[in-house]
């Protein structure tokens, strides 16, 4: 990957973070939110239990998602990878918390399920208010995942009725976006005909352009059973290729096993087996994660014009609503739409030296 490609990524993500601070407040009503939906990102789509988590977990390298039964994810989590290569330890940060670094990841967990808490209540109601963490990291690529509740099909004891259609209709929302890219994911121990993900992303991207399929749980297929046919995109056909993955069982997860040696173990699993070692080199947590990474700079780089214009038109409302406002504008409220003023016109400036750069490829 470019250095310049690199800060495209970062500066995506530091212009959703501030289109999200943004939204809370009153003005700014008009270009931004178009702004918001413009900007490209991979949303995680999946049944419960699916493996969602665990996929997340080991694309990152770390340990550090909310688990257990039930409705786990509640309030989606925008989750934004930082490739790091200053030998600094990793860490974490919250946009609601933004003067404190987390390097215990189990902390992470914490907050996140304390900070899910605070806007549902303990209620398991769900929340489309997202959640805002970045992780910086050796062992990550640059990428922002979209993290959201689980597809269920029942509710459990002390949710509405409702929450299986609540659940849907949150995640619809952030998959119908044309600039959503969608994780897929389904479990090959079920029939890839009943996969929640698959439904999903069948009825938002009938052709298939924008859905990235993976396929979880392939140790535990029935023995004398393999995945071949979906991998091979025989059994369902999307644009991009199928990936398969093998995440960490729950004795593994009990066992506390390291990421990045499971990481190794999948590596493994797939180089030694006799159904898969044809496609050992695309298959795994580390080539999805590459896979994407590669893929959202694709899809940046060929949004760059509709999403300069859109950004002239932002930092024109902004500059107009700062002139309307004058001085007895809230400092909060100031500052951040000086914030995202100032980033859109860096924004704008990147842009353009890319174009005039004018490199095809990646
Ligand atoms: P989520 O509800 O979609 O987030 O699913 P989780 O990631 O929490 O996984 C649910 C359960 O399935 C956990 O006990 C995981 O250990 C287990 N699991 C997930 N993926 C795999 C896999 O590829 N292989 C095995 N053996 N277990 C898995
Ligand atoms: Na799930
Ligand atoms: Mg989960």
């Amino acid at each position: 990957m470019t250095a310049a490609m690199e800060s495209l990524i970062g500066m995506v993500n530091r212009i959703q973070r501030a289109c999200t601070v943004l939204g809370d407040h009153g003005g700014a009503e008009g270009a931004l939110p178009t702004l918001w939906e413009a900007l490209p990102s991979v949303a995680v789509v999946g049944g419960q239990s699916s493996g969602k988590s665990s996929v997340l977990e080991s694309i990152v390298g770390r340990d550090f998602l909310p688990r257990g039964s039930g409705i786990v994810t509640r309030r989606p989590l925008v989750l934004q990878l930082h490739k790091t290569d200053d030998g600094k330890p990793d860490y974490a940060e919250f946009l609601h918390m933004p003067n404190r670094r987390f390097s215990d990841f189990s902390l992470v967990r914490k907050e996140i399920a304390d900070e899910t808490d605070r806007i549902t209540g303990k209620t398991k109601q769900i929340s489309p208010v997202p959640i805002h963490l970045s992780i910086y990291s050796a062992n990550v690529v640059n990428l922002t995942l979209i993290d959201l509740p689980g597809l269920t099909k029942v509710a459990v004891e002390g949710q509405s009725e409702s929450i299986v259609q609540d659940i849907e209709n949150m995640v619809r929302l952030y998959v119908e976006k044309p600039n959503s890219i969608i994780l897929a994911i389904s479990p090959a121990n079920q029939d890839i005909a009943t996969s929640d993900a698959i439904k999903l992303a069948r009825e938002v991207d009938p052709s298939g352009e924008r859905t990235f399929g993976v396929l979880t749980k392939l140790d535990l297929m029935d023995k004398g059973t393999n995945a071949v046919d979906v991998l091979e995109g025989r059994s369902y056909k999307l644009q991009h290729p199928w990936v398969g993955i093998v995440n960490r069982s729950q004795s593994d997860i009990n066992k506390n096993v390291d990421m990045i040696v499971a990481r190794q173990k999948e590596r493994e699993y797939f180089e030694t087996s006799p159904d898969y070692s044809h496609l050992a080199g695309k298959m795994g947590s580390e080539y999805l994660a590459k896979l994407l990474s590669k893929h959202l700079e694709s899809v940046i780089r060929a949004r760059i014009p509709s999403i300069t214009s859109l950004i002239n038109k932002t930092v024109e409302e902004l500059e107009s609503e700062m002139n309307h406002l004058g001085r007895p504008i809230a400092v909060d409220t100031g500052a951040q739409l000086y914030t995202i003023l100032e980033l859109c016109r860096a924004f704008d400036k990147i842009f353009k030296e890319h174009l005039d750069g004018g490199r095809p490829g990646g």
